[in-house]
């Protein structure tokens, strides 16, 4: 099928490359002309493990545009995955998508496209951009479709070869056909797996959840509010542990066996963050309230994330007594491991706060640093090419990222170079016995 992707970042990019890896003609367009040059050559704008690696071996289907003319008038599906960032009042920004949406309407020019928002877009958009594309296109030359995208930065080409779930919504039945043909070699897993990539083992048919537009749309929010609700509720019950005296550990793990409950998202520590947890538990209180409904259980889950932050201070306040002055060093930038993305990261806001309170703020990523120096020059936070220059003359170290190669350092040669040894552990993955016997005093946000 001929595909178009309008947007290449986290997901459009990872969604272009896996359909053009699956035997699809796919054009990537984005304004973006700097990032277009990138990936003409071969190149790829964001850290994402794998996905260069599948873009070359798929270049044959793959072409990048910035132009729409280049791949909407005649494409068979439209896959919009533009940004959709929170404006000041919670609710999504939905002006990339309007455009989007007009530019694909101004430009179509065949007799039959499906229309997919790819974008996490609040309940009724579908609705919305069917509206926008009538204004140039009959009804009979579309079907808009919601296809929600799961991916998890990080590991988002594996999510996409061998995702959980499909989940496509729409009111025409054409819309639905056409996304199951789509998806089909997913489906049915019957594309060549990735030698870099292997199929997981066992892994026979994805479940294709096939529904209406509006519930496609709610299914996406409703996934995220759980995880994130699970985050925050394993991050309250941490906060009792420490105060009884509980290794919230030994309780996650304990709880995570119950095959009801599973383990996944139950590691207690500074939160999330990510541009996609605070920005949907915010639209989908939004949506909610234009129904005069209370979302309280996600309004809560996204208090108790915010207390997380607070801690790290609170913590550090607790044990100098005297902030000011102070030289902090954090272990990671981005809002998780194997990912560049900075968008809500915990780091950013605790070094603010620290900086606030007359701390000098030193920090240490393995990949985000040069987007951390474009997107935030005039932070004031002070960048370590490598955990030991970081730990130098440091009071404190906090690891805000549990990036695998934070787990065994040199704790002796970093100690050593800290005006004091202590550690605060945001994400409970250190070896607190392990740091105890090299000297180290062990902070952590739950215990
Ligand atoms: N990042 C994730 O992990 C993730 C996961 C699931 C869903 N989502 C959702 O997917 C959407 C995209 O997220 P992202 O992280 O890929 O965003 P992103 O900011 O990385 O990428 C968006 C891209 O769209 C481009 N763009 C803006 N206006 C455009 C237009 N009119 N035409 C074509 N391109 C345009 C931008 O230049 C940018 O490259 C959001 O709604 C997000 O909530 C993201």
């Amino acid at each position: 099928m001929r595909v178009c992707i309008l947007g290449t970042g986290y997901v459009g990019l990872t969604t272009g490359v896996c359909l053009a890896y699956t035997g699809h003609q796919v054009t990537c367009i984005d304004p973006v002309a700097e990032k277009i040059e990138l990936l003409r050559g071969g190149g790829i704008p964001i850290y994402e493990p794998h996905l260069e690696d599948l873009a070359a071996r798929a270049r044959g289907n793959l072409s990048f545009s910035t132009n729409y003319e280049d791949g909407v008038p005649l494409a068979d599906v439209i896959f919009i995955a533009v940004g959709t960032p929170p404006l000041p009042d919670g609710s999504p920004d939905l002006r990339y998508l309007r455009a989007a949406a007009q530019g694909v309407g101004a430009h179509y020019k065949g007799e039959f496209v499906v229309i997919v928002n790819k974008s996490t877009v609040p309940i009724g958009s579908g609705n919305w951009t069917g509206s926008l594309l009538r204004e140039h296109l009959p009804e009979s030359n579309f079907a808009v479709a919601s296809n929600p995208e799961f991916l998890r930065e990080g590991s988002a080409v594996f999510d996409s070869l061998y995702p959980d779930r499909i989940v496509v919504g729409s009111d025409k039945a054409r819309g639905l056909e056409t996304l199951y043909s789509l998806y089909r070699p997913i489906l049915d897993q019957t594309f060549p797996a990735p030698t870099f990539l292997p199929r997981p083992d066992g892994l026979g048919a994805v479940p294709l959840v096939s529904t209406d537009l509006a519930s496609a749309e709610l299914i996406k929010y409703a996934a995220n509010a759980f995880l994130s609700l699970k985050i925050s509720f394993i991050n309250e019950i941490g906060r009792l542990a420490e105060n009884v005296g509980a290794d919230i550990r030994q309780v996650a793990k304990g709880i995570g066996l119950d095959s009801r409950i599973g383990g996944k998202f139950l590691q207690a520590g500074l939160g999330w963050g990510g541009s996609c947890f605070g920005k949907d538990t915010s639209a989908l209180i939004s949506t909610a309230r234009e129904y005069n409904l209370a979302m309280s259980i996600v309004e809560a889950a996204r208090e108790v994330n915010q207390r997380q932050r607070d801690r790290v201070v609170e913590k550090l306040q607790a044990e100098f007594k005297i902030l000011k002055g102070r030289t902090i060093g954090l272990l990671g930038l981005a809002f998780k491991p194997h990912t560049d993305d900075l968008r809500e990261a915990p780091a950013i806001d605790i070094a603010r706060r620290l900086i606030e309170r007359g701390c000098k703020v030193k920090a240490h990523d393995p990949v985000s640093m040069p987007r951390f120096r474009k997107e935030h020059p005039d932070s004031g936070v002070l960048l370590a090419s490598d955990p030991g220059e970081l730990a130098a003359d440091c009071d404190a170290l906090v690891l805000v990222t549990e990036w695998p190669e934070y787990r065994d350092l040199d704790w002796d040669s970093i100690g050593a170079r800290m005006r004091s040894r202590t550690v605060l552990d945001g994400r409970l993955v250190l070896d607190a016995a392990h740091l105890t016997s090299r000297g180290f005093r062990c902070l952590g946000v739950c215990g």
